[in-house]
């Protein structure tokens, strides 16, 4: 039963503001991409790896792969307008017999392997898809404009990360639907009436958005 994860790094990176797209931000004196890749590489729960890559940037991307010793890595595609257009054509290229696969952003560049035993295992007891999530701390609000509207209960919300694992077949129908406006793949699953479990997600998957964010994640490197 081979695992395959598809790491989603076609975003333009708008509100981190690089001269490049955010995977090749710089961090820790490497692409932000190569940070995830090698976990993921070093993973001994993923056999396979395609990468979703900003159009004009796919080569950068396989040389980046090749210089880390990134062997599972078997295709890098395209990416699409969106996130979940990327994760698309990501998945045009996952063999058909994967039985399981793992979607990450690479804007989350720490990615524990914990986290990654932790979302697969539940796909062996029944559920469609798992993903990491963690409490709120803040109050959250509905608001429409500037008037507050209604105060959620926070014990009811959970503040969800990738890595994100489901079915293969699963996915690969949810990905047929609509899925311009979908900021997860979950959402997706949810949408069909998939049945997705939340485990214990890691603040370390902090998602890089801003330039503030970039030096948090830089902080909580391990020195090499
Ligand atoms: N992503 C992608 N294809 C897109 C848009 C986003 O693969 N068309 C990926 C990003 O590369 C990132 C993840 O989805 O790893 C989460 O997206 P986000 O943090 O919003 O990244 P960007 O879209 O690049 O950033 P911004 O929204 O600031 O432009
Ligand atoms: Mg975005």
């Amino acid at each position: 039963m081979s695992v395959w994860a598809v790491l989603a790094a076609a975003g333009r990176g708008e509100r981190l503001g690089s001269d490049r797209p955010k995977a090749f931000a710089r961090l820790g004196g490497r692409p932000l991409l190569a940070e995830s890749l090698e976990r993921l590489e070093g993973s001994d729960w993923i056999d396979f790896i395609v990468i979703a890559a900003p159009a004009e940037w796919e080569e950068p991307a396989i040389l980046l792969a090749e210089e880390l010793g990134a062997g599972k890595v078997s295709s890098v595609v395209t990416g699409g307008a969106s996130r979940s257009e990327s994760v698309r054509e990501a998945m045009a290229e996952v063999a058909d017999d994967a039985a399981v696969v793992l979607v990450h952003d690479a804007a989350r560049p720490l990615l524990p392997d914990e986290v990654i035993e932790r979302v697969l295992a539940p796909l062996s007891e029944g559920w469609d898809g798992v993903v990491p999530g963690l409490p709120l701390s803040d109050t959250v609000k509905r608001v429409e404009g500037d008037r507050v509207v209604e105060t959620l209960s926070r014990g009811e919300l959970a503040a969800v990360q990738t890595p994100q694992a489901f079915l293969t077949s699963i996915l690969r129908e949810a990905l047929r639907d609509d899925v311009a406006d979908a900021s997860d793949c979950a959402s997706l699953v949810e949408a069909r009436g998939g049945r997705v479990k939340v485990v214990e997600g890691d603040r370390r998957l902090l998602k890089v958005t801003s330039p503030e964010d970039l030096a948090v994640v830089e902080a909580w490197l391990e020195p090499s």
